[in-house]
């Protein structure tokens, strides 16, 4: 039975804990100025609309509140406050946005979790590990549904096509990644097309409904969506590279995860087109499958930091990095877009 409990109704700034979710301190450095609206978001983050199971609460606060970044909620945050013409509060639709765009993220690792089979994120067991497959599907399709509930309470067609789109990529981004799985041909239009399914198009959706709901003008709208657009394809490369360098302990997984299930990623891309020594060895051991074992993957890690892959990889983050910041030209100078700039400096500094 459906309770109901997401209100538009802004909730009095005395009622909202500060305790913010995000455990990374350097992001804590630029929360200030939305302190408020992301406490109002962790709050209805933890709330359950679908029933009052107990078990479900348990399991919803298990995804939840397991220490994710909350980028996206921060990205619609700041896109609100950068694009609305006044300095008012920003309007309680911008926290639902906020919040439905986290739920989407939660529940695509949930599913992302299973078709990985994947046995730690965050650094605590998948759902799927902790109980089964089954019941990680329900909990993944029971986020989706609290995503949309808080979609049909920002009575905009608009955004819901934007976010019926977002779900769509989601789905064609893992499966133009299966289907690339092992291949050693160098595709950068593909490449560039998954990272903006599996991980853009919700980025880009936050920025620019986030602008929609402010009835910011057209080109207010399509910066942001810019912004957003180009940021995710930043986040994703820098997500590849973290896979080859990234301390297990920090990321909270495996490294070197992708190559041994042979998702083919930027830094792999960059030495297999320079069709050298090195390119070959790397061909061999994607072909022949060595990849999948310790040995194999080890290998593939040291060709890449030893032929430059993850210079290349960063220079092109770095790319997509300064188009981002170019998007922001339109919107008029302000703390937020100020925010909006060190966001990307804060994802191109996950990679040192
Ligand atoms: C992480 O990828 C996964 C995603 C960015 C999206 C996954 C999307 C789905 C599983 C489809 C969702 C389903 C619906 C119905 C919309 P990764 O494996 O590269 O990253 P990781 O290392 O964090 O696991
Ligand atoms: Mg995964």
């Amino acid at each position: 039975m459906s309770l109901g409990l997401v209100s538009i109704k802004p909730m009095p700034k005395s009622e909202v804990s500060l305790k913010l979710h995000s455990q990374e301190s350097d992001l804590i450095d630029f929360i200030e100025p939305i302190k408020f609206e992301l406490a109002a978001v962790e709050k209805e983050l933890s709330t359950n609309l679908i029933d009052d199971n107990p078990f479900i609460d348990e399991l919803l606060a298990s995804v939840l509140k397991s220490g994710g970044k909350r980028i996206r909620p921060m990205l619609v945050l700041y896109g609100a406050k950068a694009s609305q013409s006044s300095a008012e509060e920003i309007d309680h639709k911008e926290i639902v946005l906020a919040v439905l765009t986290e739920l989407i993220h939660a529940a695509s690792l949930v599913h992302d979790d299973i078709i990985d089979s994947a046995s730690l994120r965050r650094g605590t067991q998948t759902v799927n590990k902790r109980f089964n497959d089954r019941l990680a599907v329900l909990l993944g399709d029971l986020l989706f549904a609290q995503a949309s509930i808080c979609l049909s309470r920002l009575m905009s067609p608009i955004i819901v096509g934007i976010y019926g789109q977002v779900l769509g990529d989601l789905c064609a981004g893992e499966i133009r990644q299966m289907k690339q799985q092992f291949s050693v041909s160098v595709n950068w239009v593909e490449y560039i097309n998954k990272s903006i399914a599996k991980t853009a198009s919700l980025f880009s959706a936050g920025t620019r409904s986030s602008a929609i709901l402010n009835q910011a003008d057209d080109e207010v709208v399509d910066g942001l969506r810019k912004y957003g657009l180009h940021l995710g394809i930043c986040f994703q490369i820098i997500d590849d590279l973290l896979d080859v360098v990234g301390s297990s302990a920090k990321l909270g997984k495996p490294t070197g995860s992708d190559l041994r299930a042979g998702v083919i990623t930027a830094p792999a891309m960059f030495v297999l087109e320079r069709k050298d020594e090195a390119s070959k060895k790397l061909e061999e051991l994607i072909a022949t499958r060595q990849i999948c074992s310790d040995e194999g993957a080890q290998a593939a890690l040291s060709l890449i930091l030893e032929s430059g892959g993850l210079e290349s990889a960063v220079g092109l983050a770095q790319k997509h990095g300064d188009m981002a910041k170019d998007s922001l030209s339109i919107l008029p100078d302000s703390k937020y877009k100020d925010c909006l700039v060190e966001l990307i400096k804060y994802v191109l500094k996950r990679a040192n």
